[in-house]
Formats: C-alpha cells, sequence, structure tokens
C-alpha cells in the first residue's frame, strides 16, 4: 500500500517515515517539503540512514498529483484543508494531524481565529474512544498532542466528575522544528515554566470529549514546557459528585482499559513510553478528588502513532501494526 507523507521534513512527518518502517503494509513513496524538494530524506532524518532504499527524496507535487493510497497530512493547521478535501475527491484515503477537522467548525474558526475553508465532519481518532467511527472510514481527524493524554488520564471517570483539572508537562518537540524564542536552548534548558495558563487551543478538544464520554464537568487546562525532548505527563485532578475509595476507581480504569492494548495501568513515566505508542495511566482517590496521571510521547500516542494506529482501523491492518515496539526506558 503505496503512502505519502505530506510535511515529511517536519517532526511528526520524520516520526511517520520511521514507524512506517516496521509496518508490514505500508510503503511511503512519496515525501513532500516545499522548503527541501530534491534533498534526500535521510539528509533531513538522519536516524533512517540506509532505511529507505531506493533512496527517497523530499518532492513538491501539486496536490492532484500525489499518488498514493493513503497520505498524512503532517502539516500546520490550515494547511491541511487546502489537501484533505481534493486527496478525498481522488480516492485516497487521509490521516489528517493538524487541528483543522478536529472540532466542530464554528469552534475550531473561534479557537484558531481563522475561516475554514472546506469543512466536513470527520472521527476524531482516539481509537480507544472512537474506534467505531474509524473502522473504515476514508478521513480521520488525528487528535492534539495534549487532548490524547488528558482524554485518556480522565475518561473512566469523566461522567462522575463536576471539575476536571488537567496540568500537562510537555517536551520541546511538541513545538514542531521551527525555532522560536520559547524553545531556544537557553530559554528552555535548565528550565520549567507554564504557558498558555488558561488558553491554550487544545482545552476545546479536552472540552469537547469530556463532553463525549456523558459529563457535565467544567475543564480546565494548563500546559508547562519542560527540558525534555519528548513525552507529555499529564495529572488529572478529577473532583467528583460523589468520593469513590481507591479499590472502585482501580477497578474503574483497569475495566474501562481492559481490552486496549495501547493503555497500561501502571505507573506514568515519561521515559517508559518515549519512542513507543503506548498511553501508561494510574490513578490515586483521596474521596472526592482523584488523582490520574497518563504518559504518553506527544510524537507517538499523541501524533505519528496514534496516526498509524487510525490508518490501521481505517484500512482493516491489525490496529498495532507497525505499533509494537516498546519505549525507551531509561
Ligand atoms: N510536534 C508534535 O508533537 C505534534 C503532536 C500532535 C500533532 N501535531 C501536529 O502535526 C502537524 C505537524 O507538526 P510538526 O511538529 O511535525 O510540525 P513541523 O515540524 O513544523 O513540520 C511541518 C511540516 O509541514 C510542512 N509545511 C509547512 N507549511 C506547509 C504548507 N502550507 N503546505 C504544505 N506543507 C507545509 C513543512 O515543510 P515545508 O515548510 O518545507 O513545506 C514541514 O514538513 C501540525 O499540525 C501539528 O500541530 C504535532
Amino acid at each position: 500500500m503505496k503512502v505519502a507523507i505530506v510535511g515529511a521534513s517536519g517532526y511528526a512527518g520524520g516520526e511517520l517515515c520511521r514507524l512506517l518502517q516496521y509496518h508490514s503494509q505500508a510503503e511511503v513513496t512519496c515525501v513532500t517539503s516545499r522548503k527541501l524538494a530534491g534533498t534526500p530524506l535521510e539528509d533531513v532524518h538522519p536516524q533512517l540512514k540506509g532505511f529507505y532504499k531506493p533512496l527517497l527524496n523530499f518532492s513538491n507535487p501539486e496536490v492532484d498529483d500525489i499518488d498514493a493510497d493513503v497520505a498524512f497530512l503532517a502539516v500546520p493547521h490550515t494547511a491541511a484543508m487546502a489537501y484533505a478535501g481534493k486527496l478525498l475527491s481522488r480516492g485516497i484515503k487521509v490521516v489528517d494531524l493538524s487541528a483543522d477537522y478536529r472540532l466542530r467548525k464554528e469552534i475550531f474558526e473561534k479557537v484558531y481565529g481563522v475561516l475554514h475553508t472546506d469543512y466536513f465532519e470527520a472521527p476524531y481518532g482516539i481509537p480507544e474512544l472512537h474506534r467505531r467511527d474509524c473502522i473504515n472510514a476514508k478521513f480521520v481527524s488525528n487528535p492534539g498532542c495534549f487532548p490524547t493524554g488528558a482524554t485518556l488520564a480522565a475518561a473512566p471517570l469523566a461522567k462522575y466528575a463536576n471539575n476536571i483539572i488537567f496540568d500537562s508537562k510537555t517536551g520541546v518537540s511538541g513545538a514542531g522544528d521551527n525555532p522560536s524564542a520559547t524553545t531556544h536552548y537557553p530559554n528552555v534548558g535548565d528550565n520549567v515554566g507554564p504557558y498558555k495558563w488558561t488558553s491554550h487551543r487544545h482545552l476545546a478538544e479536552m472540552k469537547q470529549e469530556i463532553a463525549f464520554l456523558g459529563s457535565k464537568a467544567n475543564v480546565y487546562f494548563t500546559p508547562h514546557l519542560v527540558p525534555v525532548n519528548r513525552g507529555i505527563l499529564t495529572t488529572a485532578h478529577i473532583l467528583l459528585n460523589e468520593p469513590m475509595e481507591q479499590k472502585e476507581v482501580e477497578k474503574l480504569y483497569q475495566e474501562f482499559y481492559k481490552n486496549e492494548y495501547f493503555v497500561r495501568y501502571q505507573k506514568p513515566i515519561l521515559a517508559a513510553v518515549r519512542g513507543s505508542n503506548f498511553c501508561d495511566v494510574m490513578v490515586e482517590s483521596e474521596g472526592t478528588r482523584v488523582v490520574a496521571c497518563s504518559a504518553i510521547d506527544n510524537l507517538v500516542k499523541g501524533a505519528s502513532g496514534q496516526a498509524i494506529q487510525n490508518m490501521n482501523l481505517m484500512c482493516g491492518f491489525k490496529e498495532n501494526d507497525g505499533l509494537t515496539g516498546a519505549g525507551l526506558f531509561p
């Protein structure tokens, strides 16, 4: 099966190229970059040296010239909407890693401050919650990295909560490969700090998913940047209507995720999921406040790994094809 990666020179695109090497059915045949057309893939992603034979070069095709069975859109928000509909109309299945199809049109336009020029409804690809919608779908909108970790941390308890406060620590690759003052080494190294304290765009996705779970809880979110390359550790403070015992909440989580290959009930440690598609979750109750923590790799379960998980559901492959690798602990 031929796979095109639009935006393959970025971090999520590079991670798709890495992970798809382990897939039994997929062959990456087209990697796009506007700035780097003609450059060998492995010049930008040195981890891939020797993996792509014959050598794969970046290209910059018109959208109508992209030839593939499946395309991943690993481009910034607003860029994906120029590709999605056109690829779909030519029978190419699409997984979009950007924010363009994650929210309802009016919410997207409010949160991102731009008009949507090619809106349609799409399944929201957290397979653990929306698997039925993703199976055989022609298009799946891949969730944001923070909302993936946060939603999986709170999902089993969401409907019992009146307030949920997400506090996340993220690695710097979450910001993409474009350098900025925030990600400049002296500013981020040996340092920790909050950003977008109450206004991060991913809050809208979290609210959407918590409501989808049948919850009326208020949802709050504050992200922090920490000096690691990969990973998101989320602490969810779940304030309940009625107190719940430790045994009860633990059972609820284990039951909720008992058939989920990628969600493991164990103490979340960033390094244990790094490079893998796993989300580790654990929970502790003190009565009406339950603390649930999750750890994911923002580039894998938070982006490219989950995108491949979605492709597997869309194409009828084994859900974990290409994604069975363990994390890189320590
Ligand atoms: N980084 C993460 O942890 C993460 C997690 C979840 C979701 N995402 C989402 O995944 C997408 C990619 O993220 P990233 O971190 O990989 O970003 P990135 O490192 O900045 O890469 C962006 C890629 O898109 C290409 N691109 C930029 N503008 C384009 C346009 N108008 N048309 C076509 N290609 C364009 C860039 O190459 P050229 O400029 O050379 O074309 C580059 O290959 C974003 O929507 C991001 O929000 C990222």
